[in-house]
């Protein structure tokens, strides 16, 4: 079964969760000071502390923007506001929702690439995201021998004698192996149970092909892969898959203007 995912940019006028398996906001981690300001009250006390323990100034904005737009549409889609969505931290550091404190059942997860961040949502089960900046990847073979399945990097190859360029044929790959990662929750702790083909019961992926990128991300110019998975029923153990198991289908995107690969 395929994978209906919509696309937009935050904020948007409304988008109904409803309509598809998932719902992926894009947004800007560029901000003024007084929107850096406003950001850090809707935080939590440990995520303040998280932004003030980062070195690097523009890492520690990013987080402080990326968390407060997390919270701002986990907020709506709650109909709570930003600064009291109950977030907790899971054992491999997936920011969840905590159950029974949340008023409803949904799932989330973020990615950023620069200053772009995604936020996945899904009312359906265990959702991840990943995006990266198209590029050209260094040793990309070495790198795939490490971190995709055999049938992935039969998949690659084949892409690459096709023509496609090895570093974006490889960060396709990439992105739909993270994001079933962060489905999953375990994040790079599980890449060995990928390789040796290990997948969740009811898991699906697929690539955002046309992602809706922020207006001043647009004016930059750069490229982006991202792809979504989802993990449903939960509470499913692991069984190997097959190669047709990965499953990349064009998502549902609307509104979709800026193409990303
Ligand atoms: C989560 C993980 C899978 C991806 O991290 P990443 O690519 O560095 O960063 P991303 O922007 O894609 O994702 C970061 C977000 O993932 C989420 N995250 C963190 N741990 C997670 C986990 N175990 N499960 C699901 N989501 C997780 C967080 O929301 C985090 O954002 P935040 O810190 O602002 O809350 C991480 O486990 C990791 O270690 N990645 C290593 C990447 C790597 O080795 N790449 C080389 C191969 S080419």
């Amino acid at each position: 079964m395929s994978l209906r995912v919509a696309a937009v940019r935050w904020p948007d006028d409304g988008v109904p969760l409803s309509d598809g398996d998932a719902l992926v906001y894009t947004s800007s981690l560029r901000a003024s000071e007084a929107e850096l300001h406003l950001a850090l009250r809707t935080l939590s006390e440990a995520e303040r502390e998280r932004h003030a323990s980062y070195a690097n100034g523009v890492v520690a904005r990013r987080y402080a923007i990326g968390r407060a737009t997390t919270r701002a549409i986990l907020g709506r889609h709650l109909s709570i506001d930003p600064a009291a969505v109950p977030l907790r931290q899971e054992r491999y550091g997936k920011p969840v929702l905590a159950r029974g404190v949340a008023p409803a059942a949904l799932w989330f997860s973020v990615a950023h690439s620069d200053d772009l961040q995604l936020v996945a949502l899904s009312a359906a089960g265990d959702v991840g995201v990943d995006v990266e900046r198209s590029r050209a990847i260094a040793h990309w073979e070495r790198v795939a021998e490490r971190v995709l399945d055999p049938a992935e990097r039969r998949q690659l190859a084949r892409a690459i004698e096709a023509g496609q360029e090895a570093g974006p044929a490889f960060l396709r790959h990439w992105c739909r192996v993270e994001a079933e990662l962060k489905a999953i929750g375990c994040g790079i702790q599980g890449l060995d149970a990928h390789r040796e083909g290990a997948r969740p019961a009811g898991h699906r992926v697929c690539d955002l092909t046309e992602l809706p990128l922020p207006t001043e991300l647009v004016a930059a110019g750069r490229r982006y892969h991202a792809a979504v998975a989802l993990c449903t029923p939960r509470g499913e153990s692991l069984r190997p898959s097959g190669s047709a198991t990965a499953h990349a289908t064009a998502p549902v995107a609307r509104p979709a203007t800026a193409s990303t690969a």
